[in-house]
């Protein structure tokens, strides 16, 4: 990463309360109570609390945690498949719950891609295809989609998975991809 490069993903104060009536718990989340207490007290699960992290255009950004303890929501925040309870998610510097439903569609096609885990897989194109999906979408004609598919093995040989296992199908490669997300390179941008 460039020192100095332009901020693309910004989580400011970014807590996520799962519950039917989760503005009525914050107060609760937000004073400290334990993720057991909220959830004992209140029948809420807390998701996420607080979370502020910046991540730099070309920054490869890692996030490790214990099962449960978040990472699959911080990372739903991204393309907004989950809102925030509180907080914000801004991406090129602009607040994504602010989008309507068609700039929202637009983001998710141009500027916001996700590869799920397992189950969310698809089944029928190979880890690589299921990689380059979200470039594939809007990638139009071959020299394009070529593209997208060296990205995505870029990518895959990145976390270490050899040409052969990359090549087959999810069920039949001994390695799946667990979900990540990304954003497109902007023009002016180095990927
Ligand atoms: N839709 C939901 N409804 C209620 N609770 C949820 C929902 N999604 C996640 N949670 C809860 O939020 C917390 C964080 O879950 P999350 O799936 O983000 O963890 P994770 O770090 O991705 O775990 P894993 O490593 O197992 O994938 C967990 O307590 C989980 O049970
Ligand atoms: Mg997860």
């Amino acid at each position: 990463m460039a020192d100095g490069a332009p901020i693309k993903i910004e989580l400011k104060g970014v807590t996520k309360i799962f519950g039917p009536t989760p503005a009525k718990v914050l107060p609760m989340v937000e004073a400290g109570a334990s993720k057991d207490e909220v959830l004992e007290q209140t029948g809420h699960t807390v998701g996420l609390r607080d979370v502020s992290l910046q991540i730099a255009q070309g920054q490869t950004f890692v996030v490790m945690g214990l099962s449960g303890s978040g990472k699959s929501t911080l990372i739903r925040h991204l393309n907004r498949l989950i809102d925030p309870t509180a907080g914000q998610v801004l991406v090129d510097g602009e607040d994504i719950m602010g989008l309507g439903e068609r700039a929202l569609t637009d983001f998710r096609r141009a500027r916001m891609a996700m590869v799920f885990q397992r189950f969310g897989l698809f089944p029928h194109r190979t880890v690589i295809e299921n990689v380059s999906f979200g470039l594939d979408l809007r990638a139009s004609g071959r020299a394009a989609r070529e593209e997208s598919r060296a990205k995505a093995r870029e990518w895959v040989a990145t976390v270490g998975l050899d040409g052969s296992s990359a090549s087959a199908l999810p069920a039949r490669s001994p390695w799946t991809p667990t979900s990540c997300s990304w954003t497109r390179p902007s023009a002016r941008s180095t990927p």
